[in-house]
């Protein structure tokens, strides 16, 4: 892994991190997105982040490519939701289970840290032991399931939200 860079998000990332999403999006349940995104569609997302605040977003980057994310977002709209936020992390197929998924949550949770926050919140779409093994790694712990919250390639899945404390 020390040839792997963990930096904050740039533009020039986009059409890697949109190529890794949409592997996710075609073939696994792991985000509900059903559709591929357009690169102006994660360019919004993109926009979203910024280097201090809530919404913040760290890549782990190698020979400039970036290989995965770790971000977080709103977690709902209506203001006094503002102190929590939804993190999310994803590391391109091949890139898995060599504790870069840890590295990335663990920069990404420190930088929220300094920030207005209280507890980040994480949902996983069962079954993921490398999703719940890295929530858990990093302090996360089960608050509940959801169950058959959502249809996918015909057929229905769980999912568990993960939440941790920031202090
Ligand atoms: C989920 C994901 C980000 C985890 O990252 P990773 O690099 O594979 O995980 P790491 O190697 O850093 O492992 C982190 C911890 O989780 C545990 N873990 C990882 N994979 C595991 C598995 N299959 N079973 C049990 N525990 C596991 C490790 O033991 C480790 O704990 P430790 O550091 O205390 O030893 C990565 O696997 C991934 O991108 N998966 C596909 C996309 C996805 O599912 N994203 C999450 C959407 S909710």
């Amino acid at each position: 892994m020390t040839d792997v860079v963990i930096r904050r998000v740039e533009r020039s990332d986009l059409p890697a991190l949109l190529a890794i999403y949409n592997h996710y999006v075609v073939h696994t349940p792991v985000t509900f997105d059903v559709e591929p995104r357009t690169l102006a569609q994660r360019q919004v997302w993109l926009d979203t982040f910024a280097s201090s605040g809530r919404y913040q977003c760290f890549v782990a980057a190698r020979d400039s490519q970036a290989i995965g994310w770790a971000c977080s977002g709103k977690f709902k709209e209506k203001a006094a939701y503002e102190t929590s936020v939804e993190t999310s992390i994803y590391l391109a197929p091949g890139e898995q289970s060599k504790g870069l998924g840890r590295k990335l949550y663990e920069t990404l949770l420190s930088a929220l840290a300094k920030e207005d926050l209280h507890r980040a919140f994480g949902g996983v779409t069962l079954p993921n032991e490398g999703s719940v093994g890295v929530h858990r790694a990093l302090g996360f712990s089960l608050v509940g399931t959801y169950p058959e919250v959502g249809r996918k390639f015909g057929r229905f899945w769980d999912v568990a939200w993960f939440g941790r404390p920031f202090r």
